[in-house]
């Protein structure tokens, strides 16, 4: 049996480019090699979105999101998380093996508290549980299919340690039961700078987005951040944010020809954020058609998302009894 890759993706909304560079591309790479696994935290979300029409829609986004992309329901496999009963029992259970003083190290935490203590209020002010034992969840969201390799970005290593400490904990205990998994993170493409020329994000407002309409596509790469210097100037391409971008989505031939154009000079930035934008047009209008097709059918979705529930259960549901066994609750 193929080694089980699976990566979460939380339902925070329409994707840019730097998640596809970052995640959602070599997350969906992996299929070729792994029995990939794909899931929307919805109940993580929960921890902070409350209004039910917004959860439902941003989980929706998030599957339509993987389908447009090329994921193949009948391979990869994607669900969401609420539709996993056993991930919950599984949470509980991994709660018994979690040291508190882990959780109050956890950064998302952490953040928090240190923010209350920093504006004089009481340390754990707005707080919920929820969103302190978040790490036990998503190591149940892993353990539970006795995952291999979890592609993540760098905010979540800690979350990866974590559930490797309480997997081990729980396996000292028990035996062999659990799988550890190990993280796996691809730095070379966590760098993707926003039009800003820091890291792309939607909390710095600086992103280029994948599935909105190419007006919408066009107004940021045009407002990417560059030097002054003049056509005729030499440049250095490593320096430069359109070719930050550039240089993963032309082809190689294209990347070598336009680094020499930097270098001797010629090169002029309208014209480069013209080239970038047909770039981008040409790998996405395919993708964000499907995208708005599956956003208009969300019966399509639903139906995607319960038939890969159930093939994710059945991976769960012998974990689940051998944890079961384990600890004693069943024979
Ligand atoms: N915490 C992850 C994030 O913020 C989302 C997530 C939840 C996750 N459970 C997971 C990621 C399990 C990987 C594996 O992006």
């Amino acid at each position: 049996m193929k080694q089980i890759a699976l990566t979460g993706l939380k339902p925070s909304g329409a994707p840019h480019i730097g998640n596809y560079l970052g995640m959602l591309k070599p997350s969906l790479e992996l299929a070729e090699k792994f029995q990939a696994l794909y899931f929307i935290p919805d109940y993580h979300a929960l921890t902070t979105v409350r209004d039910r029409k917004q959860l439902a829609d941003l989980t929706y986004q998030a599957a339509a999101t993987w389908v447009a992309l090329g994921l193949n329901p009948d391979e990869g496999i994607i669900y969401r998380q609420s539709d996993i009963p056993e991930v919950f029992e599984l949470a509980w259970v991994l709660s018994c093996f979690t040291a508190k003083g882990l959780l109050n190290r956890a950064h998302a935490y952490k953040t928090i508290v240190d923010d209350n203590i920093a504006a004089g209020r009481e340390d754990d002010k707005n707080i919920n549980i929820g969103l302190f034992t978040y790490p036990v969840l998503m190591a149940a969201d892993i353990l539970l299919f006795g995952t291999h390799f979890v592609p993540v970005g760098l905010d979540q290593q800690q979350h990866l340690e974590i559930t490797r400490d309480v997997a081990l904990t729980f396996n000292k205990n028990y035996g062999d039961v659990l799988t550890i998994p190990e993280a796996v993170i691809r730095k070379e493409v966590m760098t993707i700078p926003g039009i800003d020329g820091r890291k792309m994000s939607k909390s710095y407002n600086n992103v280029i987005p994948i599935f909105a309409p190419p007006d919408q596509v066009l107004k940021p790469v045009k407002r990417i951040v560059t030097d002054s210097k003049r056509p005729e100037d030499p440049k250095d391409p490593e320096e430069c944010n359109i070719f930050a971008i550039y240089r993963h989505f032309a082809d190689a031939d294209a990347v070598a020809a336009k680094r020499q154009l930097y270098l001797d000079g010629g090169l002029a930035y309208g014209a480069m954020k013209q080239e970038l934008f047909e770039l981008l047009e040409a790998a996405f209008t395919d993708k964000r058609d499907r995208y708005n097709v599956l956003m208009n059918n969300t019966d399509e979705l639903d139906r995607i998302l319960e038939t890969g529930a159930e093939k994710a259960r059945a991976i769960a549901a012998p974990i689940m009894v051998q944890v079961r066994k384990a600890v004693g609750v069943s024979t």
